[in-house]
């Protein structure tokens, strides 16, 4: 892994200075300037010098690292790769080229790409081992119950890829993670199934093997579609990073503690299956589904809209898009496509883009500037290729693994990385003595 010189934050000659009122004293706080994005405000002394901590649940206005992996400009619908724009890389790369991109920084030369996916490949089988742990499982479990169980379970494999501290090391692990993702995934659909494993093949491109392991049989060949291909291709690349959302901070936390790289992937799958962030593409065809027909939307439009109902538009709103989500842009012209080429006529298609019509046009989503984002699409192009929702959230951690596993090694190669150990406002009892339990009322 190359090892990317840190780029200084710029330090500007801006700052801001804070006055206390509890003793009139004031403290001079620096603003870092980055190459785009906000300036951030560096309160790494702010303790120190006023005994107060920053408080910002849910860190909405906190920037946690320095990073130059991927940049969003939320009010404008701006997502770059390493600077790359995302609808450029889902119309003309392949995803082993954003794999190498948001790896190393920069798109690969042929020779480069070559060597890279071959690696990958060659990593695509998993310790024979590893079946077994498929077997401990219900038949029923949902896939990523699977994932998160059978992914942290690579912790106990691999021996000669832990050395965090070393560049080899973390480059083997980050190979083995985004090879091998699949093939779980793939296992994990099969176990559900009760069919028998596919193995990887070598002769298969990333996309294609993974289609193959998920959908072929022993009894007969299964060629897979360009079609499908193609559209696995795209919402690779649409998921493969975001910033510093709640799964790969989750995988940054955990790495920094110096975990091992195997199980901080599974810490991010964990994160990634709640319906508010990975989770919410198996929520928005069952939302879809519940609605049912057009002349439900506006009922569950007035429900999304009404504080005491805990209904939300699912595939709608995002912590930093105020605007569309470029992903679901992409994703709604490759839903027509793909439907368009398999001559699929899908009722939800026209349900979903009715009710992004009429919300769109709702004063309420309009002023909170809830747009769809990534999610609200993508379950409908996975349903017509044939892939079931409980499987859905599987691909967007098979996709975002790449992410993952680039900004894991991003935090171990910040000279300024620690320990990740927030603080808090306590607002529990102050100090009390102990009471024997016969004196308790
Ligand atoms: C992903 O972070 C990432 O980058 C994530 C992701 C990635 O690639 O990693 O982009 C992937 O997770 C996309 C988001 C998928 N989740 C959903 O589609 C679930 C539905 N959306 C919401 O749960 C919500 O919009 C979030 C979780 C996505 C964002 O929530 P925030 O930023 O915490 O915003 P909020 O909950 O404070 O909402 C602001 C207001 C609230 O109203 P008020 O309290 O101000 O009156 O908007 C309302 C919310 O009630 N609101 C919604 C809504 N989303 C927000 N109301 C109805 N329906 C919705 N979907």
């Amino acid at each position: 892994m190359n090892t990317p010189q840190k780029a200084a934050a710029g330090a500007s000659e801006v700052s801001f200075t804070l006055t206390d009122s509890r003793n009139g004293e004031t403290i001079e706080l620096p603003v870092l300037a980055g190459t785009e994005g906000p300036q951030v405000i560096d309160v790494r002394r702010l303790y120190a010098e006023s005994g107060c901590f920053t408080y910002d649940p849910g860190y909405t206005s906190t920037g946690s690292c320095e990073s130059r992996i991927t940049f969003i400009d939320g009010d404008k619908g701006i997502l770059l790769y390493r600077g790359h724009p995302i609808e450029e890389l889902a119309e003309h790369a392949e995803y082993m080229e954003v794999c190498y991109l948001l790896l190393y920084g920069e798109l690969p030369t042929q020779d480069q790409k070559d060597k890279f996916e071959k690696n990958i490949t060659y990593h695509t089988m998993l310790h024979e081992q590893l079946a077994y742990f498929f077997r401990g499982f219900r038949r029923d479990s949902h896939p990523m119950a699977v994932m998160c169980g059978v992914v942290g379970a690579l912790s106990a494999f691999y021996h000669d890829s832990t050395d965090i501290s070393d560049p080899k090391h973390r480059m083997v692990a980050s190979h083995r993670l985004i090879a091998k993702m699949p093939t779980i995934a793939a296992m994990a659909y099969k176990f559900s199934l009760g069919q028998p494993f596919v193995y990887p093949r070598n002769d298969l491109r990333y996309s294609e093997n993974f289609m193959h392991m998920m959908f072929a049989t022993p009894c007969e060949d299964y060629v897979v579609s360009p079609v499908l291909a193609r559209a696995m291709r795209r919402i690779l690349i649409l998921h493969a990073d975001h910033e510093q959302n709640a799964s790969t901070s989750t995988v940054r936390l955990a790495g920094s503690s110096g975990a091992n790289p195997f199980a901080c992937i599974a810490a991010g799958i964990a994160s990634l299956w709640g319906p508010a962030h990975g989770g919410a593409n198996e929520a928005v065809l069952k939302m879809l589904e519940e609605i049912g027909s057009m002349d439900r939307i506006p009922e569950y439009v007035k429900r999304a809209k009404d504080k005491d109902d805990s209904f939300r538009l699912m595939g709608f709103g995002h912590r930093v898009y105020k605007n569309f989500d470029p992903r679901a842009t992409v994703m709604q012209k490759t839903c027509h496509e793909v439907l368009g080429e398999l001559g699929v006529n899908e009722p939800l298609l026209e349900l979903a883009m009715e009710l992004e019509r009429i919300a769109l046009e709702d004063d309420y989503f309009v002023e909170k500037k809830l747009y769809p984002n990534v999610d609200f699409y993508s379950g409908i192009i996975l349903r017509a290729m044939g892939i079931p929702s409980s499987m859905f959230t599987v691909l967007f951690a098979v996709a975002r693994t790449v992410g993952w596993v680039a900004q894991w090694n991003e935090m171990i190669e910040d000279p300024l990385q620690k320990i990740g150990r927030p603080r808090q406002l306590y607002t529990g009892p102050s100090q009390r003595p102990y009471v024997r339990i016969g004196d308790r009322e």
